[in-house]
């Protein structure tokens, strides 16, 4: 069985390994510039990586007030941009790499967000991918018009709403050959087969109909990051592919089988639902060479940057924890996954928040020679794990070596694929273009007849 490969990126210069961009050879730094992301995306294409899959956030790291100097000079996920208008340009210059990028759930109004998606995929030609996100900063919550970040799970209560608006513009309001083209007849689409939606909830009235005709996918690949309770229920109901990130193969079983467990009890199969672990490769010819690459690549680790991104070591009143506060002690309204996660990662002893910058960079890496990785992730995938984001140190360097070095081994190993299946990133994944009868978005299909 093969194993399938994500680029995990951002359109920014520091993304998850703070301080890498520094290096001489980096080129995250010159984000802006479009070129970086071509090449970039022609040589994830010659390696027949499944897809390039965006980070983003919307505001800033830490809590509400708390100063953000340390976020600017490390370029702590500011500057960047728009994830989705950056697909836009990747996608006329691929033919088969699929794009997936992140949106929070509180930063557009799902009737214009279905809708940029339905024109993405079109000009894709069926390759978008959707990671539905809830967000952790308060100061996104407060670039969006609230006071405060949403309670953690009624963040995913929302959530629950806005994709049912999203399913009902994508699925429900057009027929297939609703649009006609009929130079003759002088009919553009045909009346009796769009629909309005009629959505009235909690949150949200959209009224519809969707404006984009059905695009090749109608319904983008839905991915999900996030693992707590109520993070899992979502993942169950709505993922086809979860983002997780892991300590160890075993953490990550039994999380993927709780996950799959949920999927089933809501009439879901198993295999609907894919997860992808976050690992960082070290790459070397021989044992030696990589572990000298690590150390040259955590002389450049910035603790500050880790410290500040990952939330934990300061409390909600923004005051920080003593550095020995034992993390099981730690609350927070941030990702509760992330920081179990952590926690995990030691197992002899109760980590500390004076270990978390180190536990940060240092967590999923995989050091050594193409063939050592290739006996590690066949771990990852026994543990049930169906593919890998890939955490870049450097773009586009990590990436190049992956494609270079460790593809083509894992490709003579059967754990990688040796071309690309035709058509949509769904048709690629799961093998149909529109999600499968059992997901929550299939309901909606001929659901506004007499709307
Ligand atoms: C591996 C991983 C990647 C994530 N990536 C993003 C991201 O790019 N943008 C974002 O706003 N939130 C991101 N999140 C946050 C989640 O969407 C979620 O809001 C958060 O983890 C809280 O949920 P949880 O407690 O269920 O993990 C990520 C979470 C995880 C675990």
């Amino acid at each position: 069985m093969t194993l399938h490969f994500n680029a995990f990126v951002m359109n920014t210069g520091s993304h998850i390994q703070h301080g890498q961009w520094r290096h001489p050879d980096a080129r995250q730094a010159d984000f802006n510039d479009i070129d970086l992301w071509l090449d970039l995306a022609r040589t994830l294409e010659r390696g027949l990586f499944d897809a390039v899959f965006f980070a983003d956030v919307v505001g800033l790291y830490g809590p509400a007030d708390a100063p953000w100097d340390v976020n600017v000079r490390e370029g702590l996920q500011i500057p960047s941009n728009d994830p989705s208008v950056l697909l836009a340009a990747l996608a006329v210059h691929t033919e088969h790499l699929g794009l997936a990028f992140t949106s929070n759930v509180m930063q557009q109004h799902p009737f214009n967000f279905a809708r940029t998606v339905s024109t993405l995929d079109h000009i894709s030609r069926g390759r978008v991918a959707w990671n539905i996100v809830t967000g952790t900063q308060e100061n996104a919550a407060r670039n969006f018009g609230l006071d405060r970040l949403t309670a953690h799970d009624d963040r995913y209560a929302w959530a629950d709403e806005y994709v049912d608006v999203t399913y009902k513009l994508w699925e429900g309001s057009w027929d297939d050959g609703a649009l006609l083209r009929d130079r003759e007849r002088g009919v553009f689409s045909d009346p009796a087969r769009i629909h309005k939606i009629h959505h009235r909830g909690p949150r949200y009235r959209v009224e519809g109909p969707h404006l984009p005709s059905p695009s090749a996918q109608r319904t983008p690949v839905l991915f999900q990051a996030g693992a707590s309770g109520a993070g899992k229920a979502f993942a169950a109901a709505h993922a086809e592919a979860v983002f997780i990130a892991a300590p160890t193969p075993e953490v990550a079983a039994e999380g993927i089988r709780e996950t799959r467990a949920l999927a089933e009890a809501n009439g879901r199969r198993p295999g609907d639902v894919k997860f992808f672990q976050g690992i960082s490769f070290v790459i070397g010819s021989t044992e030696a060479e990589a572990r000298r690459k690590e150390a040259e690549l955590d002389a450049y680790a910035s603790p500050d940057g880790f410290l500040t991104h990952m939330n934990f070591g300061i409390r909600p009143d923004g005051t920080p924890y003593p550095p020995d506060t034992p993390l099981r002690d730690v609350e927070t309204n941030s990702s509760h996954s992330i920081l179990d996660w952590l926690r995990r990662s030691v197992t002899d002893r109760e980590p500390v928040v004076a270990d978390l910058a180190a536990l940060v960079s240092r967590r999923a890496r995989i050091v050594g020679t193409p063939e050592q990785i290739a006996d590690r992730l066949e771990d990852w995938q026994r543990a049930g794990v169906d593919g890998v984001n890939v955490v870049n140190w450097r773009l586009p360097d990590s990436y190049t070596e992956v494609v270079d070095h460790l593809l083509p081994v894992l490709r003579d190993r059967g754990l990688a694929q040796r071309e690309y299946a035709p058509g949509t990133l769904r048709r690629k994944l799961f093998g149909t273009d529109l999600v499968n009868d059992r997901h929550p978005a299939a309901r909606y299909r001929n659901a506004f007849k007499d709307a």
